[in-house]
C-alpha cells in the first residue's frame, strides 16, 4: 500500500533537483532550465535559475496551440446576478491579450507592479493574467478589506496601476469600491498613474466623478476598462526568467503591517501543474469548482492559475454557499457544470450543514460528475469530514497549506493514489515538503507528541521565494528560528503511520471563516479609541467560523461611557480600519489585563479559559487576583 506516494515522496526527498527538473518538463518553456535549484544565497533559494517561460502562455496560448481552442476554459457563474458566462481558451486569450495592450499602452511593463481589486467577475482573471503576460507583478487585494489596509498594500508594493471595478455585490449589500480606491490612494504614498475601472451596471460611483481631482497634489488616469480595450492592441508574451516574480499576495502576520508574499515564475507553474497531477488529478476535459475568492492564495493557485495550467475548465463563482438562493446552490453548480473536482472551506460546509443539516439541498442536485472534494483553509474538524463524506460519498481530502506555500504541504495525493483518510488529518506530507515536529528548542519530538511544525529547507517549487523588499523579514520570521528549517507558524504532530494532525496556530494569526486574520492588527485599532488604556484580541472557538476575534479592554482612569456604546465605536473602528472582513463584533470591559511580570499578556491563557479548556497559569503572572477576576467574564457560563 501507499507504494506510488512513497516512491515520489522519496524520490523527491533523497534528489530533489531530478525530481523537479522532470516534473518541470510538463511546462512549456522558452528556454528550457538545466539547473533545478541556485543554493548560493542560503537560506534562500531559488528554483530553475537558467530557464525562461510566461506563464500567462502555459495557461492559455499552449492549449489554443495544441487545438483546444474551443475548449471551455472559464465559467463565470453569478448567484448575484443571477447569470452564467462562459469563455474558451481562445476567448479567454484574446480578452488577455487586449488587456495586456492596455497596461502596455499605459506603460506598464516588466516588473511594474500594478494592483488588482476586484470582485469575483471574469476581469479578476483576465487582468491577472494580462500582468503575467506582460511579466508585470500583480497584487490583488480581497473586497472586503477597507481602504486603510489597501493604502498599506499600495504603499508597501508601490504599484504604477490599480485595476479596479465598480463593486463588489454581497447577499446584504453592493460594496462601492471606487469611493475605497480614492480613499486609499490619498492615504497611501502612491506612484500610481492610472486606475482602470471595469464598468458595473447598479453602482452609485463612476469614473468620470473622479477624473481630473488630483490625489495629494497628484493627477491620476481614471479609465474605463472597456474604453481602453477597444483602443488597445493585444500584447504578445514576454519571456521571463523562471525566478521572475509573478505576484505579491499579502498576508497577516503577528504584526499590524502585512507580508508580501513572492511567488516566482517557474517554480509556480511547475508545482501547480505536479499538483494537478499527484493532488487534484485535474486533467483536460475536467471541471475544477473552487469556492474561495481571487484574493486568497487557494484562489490565485486554484481558480486561477492551476486549472488553466492543466488545461481543465475553471469556475469562477460569485456568490456564497447559502443563501445565494439557498444551500443547495453547490449542487446546482455541480450539476449545471459538470464539475468534476471542487475545493471550499470547512466553514462553508458548517454553513450549509447549519441551514440544512442533511444536506438534501445539495443532494437533491445531479451530482454523478464530482469525483472528490478537496477542503482547506482550516483544519476539517471530524463532524465536518463526515458530513460531507457521507453527503457526497466521494473521497473528502482535507488539504494544509499557507499563502506562503502556495499549494499543498499535506494531502492525500490522489492522483498518485488513495490513502486512506483519518478524520482531523490532512494525510501524508506532499513529495517535496519533508516536515518535521520540532519543540520550542529545535529538538525533533517522538511520534504523538505536538510540537512546531517545520519543512526542512530548500522548500520546493512553488513556495513564497521571499517577502516583498524585504528578504531579512523573510529570513528572521521563517528561516533561522529553527536551523535549516521553515517555520509554518502552525503546530502539530506525526501520527505513527506518519500523518500529519495540525491542530492551531503558534502565534497571533486567527483564522475566520478560512481568512486568517491578526489579532496584533486587531489590537492596534483597539488601543487607538481614545478611552482605551489597553487591550488584547484573542481567537476564540467559534462553531460557525472556525474562530472569531473576541476584545478585551482596560479603560483609560476616568473615562465614563457605556459598555455598549463603547463596544459599537470600537466595532465601527475595526471596520473602517481593517474591513467587514475581520467580522469582529465582540468587546468585553475588564478591570485589568492578565501579564507575565516582563508585560506580556498571557493572550493564551485567556483563549484557554474561555474556550473551556484546561489552563495552565505561567509561573511568571504578576498577579494571579487579575486573572481570577478574568474567569467569569471570559467563561460566564463556568
Ligand atoms: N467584499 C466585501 N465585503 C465582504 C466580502 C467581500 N468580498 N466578503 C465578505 N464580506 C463582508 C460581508 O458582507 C460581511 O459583512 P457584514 O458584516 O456587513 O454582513 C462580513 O464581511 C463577514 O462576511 P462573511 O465572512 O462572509 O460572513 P457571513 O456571516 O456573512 O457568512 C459564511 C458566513 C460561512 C457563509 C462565509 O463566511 C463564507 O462563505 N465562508 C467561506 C469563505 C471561504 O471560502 N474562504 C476560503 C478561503 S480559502
Ligand atoms: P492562509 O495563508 O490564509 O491560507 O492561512 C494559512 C493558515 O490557515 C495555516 O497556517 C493554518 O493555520 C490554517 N490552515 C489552512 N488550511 C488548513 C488545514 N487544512 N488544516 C489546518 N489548518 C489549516
Amino acid at each position: 500500500m501507499a507504494q506510488e506516494y512513497r516512491r515520489a515522496f522519496a524520490q523527491a526527498t533523497n534528489d530533489p533537483a531530478a525530481f523537479w527538473l522532470q516534473a518541470a518538463q510538463d511546462l512549456q518553456w522558452d528556454v528550457a532550465p538545466q539547473t533545478a535549484i541556485d543554493d548560493s544565497r542560503k537560506p534562500l533559494y531559488s528554483w530553475f535559475p537558467d530557464g525562461k517561460l510566461n506563464l500567462s502562455v502555459n495557461a492559455l496560448d499552449r492549449h489554443v496551440a495544441a487545438g483546444r481552442g474551443e475548449s471551455t476554459a472559464l465559467i463565470y457563474d453569478s448567484a448575484m446576478l443571477g447569470s452564467v458566462e462562459s469563455y474558451t481558451y481562445a476567448q479567454l486569450l484574446s480578452e488577455v491579450e487586449t488587456f495586456a495592450g492596455v497596461l502596455a499602452g499605459r506603460g506598464v511593463t516588466t516588473g511594474d507592479r500594478v494592483l488588482i481589486y476586484l470582485p469575483m467577475i471574469p476581469q479578476a482573471m483576465i487582468a491577472m493574467l494580462a500582468c503575467a503576460r506582460l511579466g508585470a507583478v500583480h497584487s490583488v487585494v480581497f473586497g472586503g478589506f477597507a481602504p486603510k489596509e489597501l493604502a498599506a498594500r499600495i504603499t508597501d508594493c508601490a504599484p504604477v496601476a490599480v485595476v479596479t471595478a465598480s463593486g463588489g455585490i454581497e447577499p446584504s449589500r453592493r460594496i462601492e469600491y471606487l469611493p475605497a480606491v480614492a480613499e486609499a490612494l490619498s492615504l497611501a504614498e502612491p506612484a500610481v498613474k492610472d486606475v482602470i475601472v471595469a464598468h458595473r451596471d447598479g453602482f452609485e460611483h463612476e469614473v468620470s466623478e473622479y477624473r481630473n481631482q488630483p490625489i495629494n497634489g497628484q493627477e491620476i488616469n481614471w479609465l474605463d476598462w472597456e474604453e481602453q480595450a477597444r483602443q488597445a492592441t493585444a500584447a504578445d508574451a514576454v519571456s521571463v526568467p523562471s525566478t521572475h516574480p509573478l505576484y505579491v499576495l499579502y498576508t497577516s502576520g503577528t504584526t499590524g503591517a502585512p507580508k508580501g508574499v513572492v511567488r516566482d515564475t517557474g517554480g509556480y507553474g511547475t508545482a501547480l501543474q505536479y499538483s494537478m497531477n499527484a493532488i487534484y488529478d485535474v486533467h483536460p476535459g475536467d471541471t475544477m469548482f473552487t469556492a474561495s475568492d481571487v484574493g486568497w492564495v487557494v484562489g490565485h493557485s486554484y481558480i486561477v492559475y492551476a486549472p488553466l495550467i492543466a488545461g481543465a475548465t475553471t469556475v469562477l463563482y460569485e456568490g456564497k454557499p447559502v443563501g445565494t438562493p439557498d444551500a443547495g446552490v453547490f449542487g446546482r453548480i455541480i450539476e449545471d457544470h459538470k464539475v468534476t473536482t471542487m475545493f471550499t472551506a470547512p466553514t462553508a460546509l458548517r454553513a450549509v450543514r447549519k441551514a440544512d443539516p442533511q444536506g438534501s439541498m445539495i443532494a437533491s442536485h445531479d451530482l454523478g460528475s464530482l469525483r472528490a472534494l478537496f477542503v482547506a483553509g482550516e483544519r476539517l474538524d471530524p463532524d465536518t469530514f463526515h458530513f460531507a463524506s457521507d453527503l457526497l460519498q466521494i473521497p473528502v481530502v482535507d488539504n494544509w497549506w499557507q499563502t506562503e506555500t502556495g499549494w499543498p504541504i499535506a494531502s492525500n495525493p490522489l492522483g498518485l493514489e488513495e490513502l486512506p483518510a483519518k478524520a482531523g488529518s490532512p494525510t501524508t506530507p506532499v513529495p517535496g515538503f519533508a516536515v518535521q515536529i520540532r519543540d520550542a528548542l529545535g529538538e525533533k519530538v517522538p511520534a504523538g507528541q505536538e510540537g512546531n511544525i517545520v519543512v526542512q529547507l530548500p522548500l520546493p517549487p512553488g513556495a513564497l521565494t521571499t517577502l516583498w523588499g524585504n528578504d531579512q523579514r523573510f529570513i528572521d520570521t521563517y528561516l533561522t528560528q529553527i536551523e535549516g528549517c521553515y517555520l509554518t507558524g502552525d503546530s502539530g504532530y506525526l501520527d505513527e503511520d506518519g500523518y500529519l494532525f495540525v491542530m492551531g496556530r503558534t502565534d497571533d494569526v486567527i483564522n475566520v471563516s478560512g481568512h486568517r486574520l491578526s489579532t496584533g492588527a486587531m489590537e492596534q485599532v483597539l488601543a487607538s479609541h481614545p478611552s482605551v488604556a489597553e487591550c488584547a484580541v484573542i481567537g476564540l472557538a467559534d462553531a460557525l467560523k472556525g474562530q472569531r476575534a473576541s476584545g478585551y479592554v482596560v479603560l483609560k482612569s476616568g473615562v465614563d461611557i457605556d459598555e455598549e456604546s463603547l463596544a459599537k465605536e470600537i466595532v465601527a473602528l475595526v471596520r473602517k480600519h481593517i474591513g467587514a472582513v475581520a467580522d469582529f463584533r465582540e468587546v468585553t470591559v475588564v478591570a485589568a489585563l492578565p501579564k507575565t511580570r516582563s508585560g506580556k499578556i498571557l493572550r493564551k491563557t485567556m483563549r484557554q479559559i474561555a474556550d473551556g479548556k484546561e489552563y495552565t497559569v505561567p509561573s511568571t503572572i504578576e498577579d494571579t487576583a487579575v486573572l481570577d477576576d478574568l474567569v467569569p467574564l471570559l467563561r460566564p457560563q463556568a
